[in-house]
């Protein structure tokens, strides 16, 4: 498809793990590499750990339960969560690139065992029904033009009773987001849902007890101290635009604003599937 290869563009590179672990040597010298070490690079999506922190207390994994991430990235929030809950984390992304550099992180951490990651897509998962404990995706639902196809797929492969949480950016009332963004190179790639359509997409693909939380306060507060740090410190050494290159600036400058004239909410979202 078109919009997938396009996508595909935006987000990949060459090299993506060897550059990360160099920016990470570059910095703290020849250390065992960790999920927590590498968070301010691989946790790509907006306040990046804080973000994942706070879904992870909605998920509450236990060690025997089996997570999917999808549109898993470089895999940093799933190495997160199995080396701090001790579960397992299968993810899948699009991205081939991301993938290879998901797969060569998990190795660098040890943790290939416990999270594994494939190439594919969220409309058209490969994995058997009934499959996971819990599943979840941080920033990828704007990617998806197919909103209710998104949410039928994760229902179908949680297990009853199976928890989906959602990291979503949604359309605010003052019109169109400035772009390019982190995820979308312009709006042909971008499919922003309104929070009203997102509870009534989930519905329609039968999820149960849908909670939509607006958490933009969070989005704009965390842009503010980063402009804060960036006038007192100058620019971190480690951060997403190891992944992203140096154009990621503008992106970032482009949620900013955006957040800041209410043309993007972060909404955070729970929903479940049907006990059996
Ligand atoms: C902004 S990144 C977020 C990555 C990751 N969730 C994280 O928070 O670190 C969006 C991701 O969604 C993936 N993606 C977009 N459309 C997808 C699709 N149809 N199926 C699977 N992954 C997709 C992209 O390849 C990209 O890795």
């Amino acid at each position: 498809m078109a919009s997938q290869e396009a996508l595909q563009r935006h987000y990949a590179s060459d090299g993506i793990a060897p550059r990360i672990l160099a920016a990470l040597r570059a910095q703290l010298g020849d250390v065992p590499v960790t999920p927590a070490l590498l968070a301010p690079l691989d946790h790509f999506h907006g306040r990046g750990l804080a973000a994942t922190e706070e879904m992870a207390a909605l998920l509450a994994p236990r060690p025997d339960e089996h997570l999917l991430d999808i549109g898993s990235g470089i895999g940093g929030p799933a190495r997160w969560l199995a080396a701090t809950f001790g579960c397992r984390v299968s993810g899948i992304d699009l991205t081939r690139e991301f993938c290879q550099a998901a797969e060569a992180l998990n190795e660098a951490t040890g943790l290939s065992e416990r999270v594994r990651i494939c190439q594919g897509d969220a409309l058209d998962l490969p994995f058997p029904a009934d499959s996971f404990d819990k599943a979840y995706s941080q920033n990828v639902v704007m990617n998806i033009a197919v909103k209710r196809g998104f949410y039928v797929q994760a229902l179908r492969v949680l297990r009853p009773g199976g928890l989906l949480a959602l990291s979503n950016l949604a359309q605010g009332p003052a019109g169109q987001p400035y772009y390019p963004t982190p995820w979308s190179p312009g709006p042909d790639t971008s499919f922003l849902s309104s929070a009203a359509a997102t509870e009534s997409d989930l519905k329609a693909a039968g999820f149960l007890q849908i909670y939509v939380q607006d958490r933009t306060d969070r989005l704009r507060a965390f842009y503010d101290e980063q402009r804060e740090r960036l006038k007192t410190h100058g620019p971190p050494k480690l951060g997403v635009h190891v992944l992203m290159g140096e154009r990621i600036k503008e992106y970032q400058r482009n949620v900013a604003r955006s957040v800041e004239e209410g043309r993007l909410l972060a909404l955070e979202i729970t929903a479940r599937k049907a006990a059996a």
